[in-house]
């Protein structure tokens, strides 16, 4: 499977959903995620993010992130269009650490 990681965190560009043949993604306040159980591995999302916040799991230390994605993805609602990513989404772009300072 892919999964999210936090460079997506006040980003949320949403670019990923528009391309997903299987509408995986599901919709946080601060970011998405996917559902590895739904996920195909097609691979198509990971270039469409601005924020590179799309990996294989197959990368080392991503343990964390699949877990992230499928305990939120059994819990946030499904997204399948793109809608306007938040005003600040730049500023956030490449911050490293996110999820210790807006999510945990
Ligand atoms: Fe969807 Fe393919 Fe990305 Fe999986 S790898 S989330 S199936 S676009
Ligand atoms: Fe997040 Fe990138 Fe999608 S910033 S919403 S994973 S396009």
């Amino acid at each position: 499977t892919y999964v999210v990681t936090d460079a997506c965190i006040r980003c949320k560009y949403m670019d990923c959903v528009e391309v997903c043949p299987v509408d995986c993604f599901y919709e946080g306040e601060n970011m998405l995620v996917i559902n590895p159980n739904e996920c195909i591995d097609c691979g198509v999302c990971e270039p469409e993010c601005p924020a590179e916040a799309i990996l294989p799991d197959t990368e080392s230390g991503l343990e964390k992130w699949l877990e992230v994605n499928s305990k939120f993805s059994a819990e946030w609602p499904n997204i399948t269009t793109k809608k306007d990513s938040p005003a600040d989404a730049d500023e956030y772009k490449g911050v490293d650490d996110k999820y210790e300072k807006f999510f945990s």
